[in-house]
């Protein structure tokens, strides 16, 4: 039977750890990658505990080498990628005068950069077996701006731009590609956030959206799933 495989980044933690477990349940093959060695080890014994196949790498998204690291180790390690989800992602919340240049180059790195060239390192291969699904997590910052979001929502705007791109070039070929933008997600992302936990989105919600569009018949798309709390409407 064709093995399933999968690359989830950020999957340390909060959302990236949900959905990697998850595929993993799924019988997936999963390449999970963070910078926390043994938060990624705890992922790998809960797989071997449950004759589940995880894959590790330990890298950081910051720097272009731990990018181009991650895509080497998704080419030697497994024999094609089934679902791209880049879902890594750091946060900075400040007045534009406070960010510094390191603040920028390590979002727009990690948030951006990392998206953009493991999709156009995987994408051709997905286009050539003439299927795959690209997931970018972007957000409702992605959508609308406010104070302090500027670089956060620089990139998270730039992530939807990415995808659409993504999804007209890879649709012909059989391929899909979507961005989620979800609001406040239970994760220690937002601990402080003046939200309870127990109200935000919950990890699960992403993994069941990411399921919900790759089980779509070949022709239904949805480029962007925008995923909003509850609360905020009130
Ligand atoms: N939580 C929310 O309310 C919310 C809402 C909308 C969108 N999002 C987006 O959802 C995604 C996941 O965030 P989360 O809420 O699950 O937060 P989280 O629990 O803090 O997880 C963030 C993940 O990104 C990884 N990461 C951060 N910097 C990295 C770096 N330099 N190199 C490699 N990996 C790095 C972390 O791994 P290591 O620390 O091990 O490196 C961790 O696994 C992010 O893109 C975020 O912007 C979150």
């Amino acid at each position: 039977m064709h093995e399933r495989t999968a690359i989830v980044t950020g999957s340390t933690s909060g959302i990236g750890r949900e959905v990697a477990m998850g595929l993993l349940e799924e019988g997936y093959t999963v390449l999970v990658t963070g910078r926390r060695a043994a938060l990624l080890e705890d992922v790998l014994e809960k797989a071997r505990k449950n004759d589940l196949k995880a894959i590790s790498h330990v890298a950081d998204l910051s720097t272009e080498e731990g990018i181009l690291s991650l895509i080497r180790k998704g080419q030697s390690a497994l024999p094609h990628i089934d679902i791209l989800v880049n879902n890594a992602g750091g946060l900075v919340f400040a007045p534009i005068e406070n960010i510094t240049d390191k603040d920028y180059e390590t979002l727009m790195s990690v948030n951006l950069r990392a998206p953009f060239l493991l999709s156009r390192a995987f994408l051709p291969e997905m286009k050539k077996r003439g299927s795959g699904l690209i997931v970018n997590i972007s957000s409702v910052a992605g959508t609308e701006a406010w104070e302090g979001s500027s670089l956060y929502s620089m990139t998270k705007f730039a992530l939807r731009g990415l995808t659409g791109s993504l999804l007209a070039e890879g649709a012909p070929h059989g391929v899909k590609a979507f961005a989620i933008c979800p609001g406040y997600v239970a994760t220690p992302m937002v601990s402080g956030a003046p939200v309870p936990l127990k109200e935000m989105i919950q990890p699960n919600d992403i993994l069941k959206t990411i399921r919900y569009v790759r089980d779509l018949s070949p022709y239904a798309v949805s480029p962007e799933i925008l995923l909003n709390r509850l609360g905020a409407f009130s």
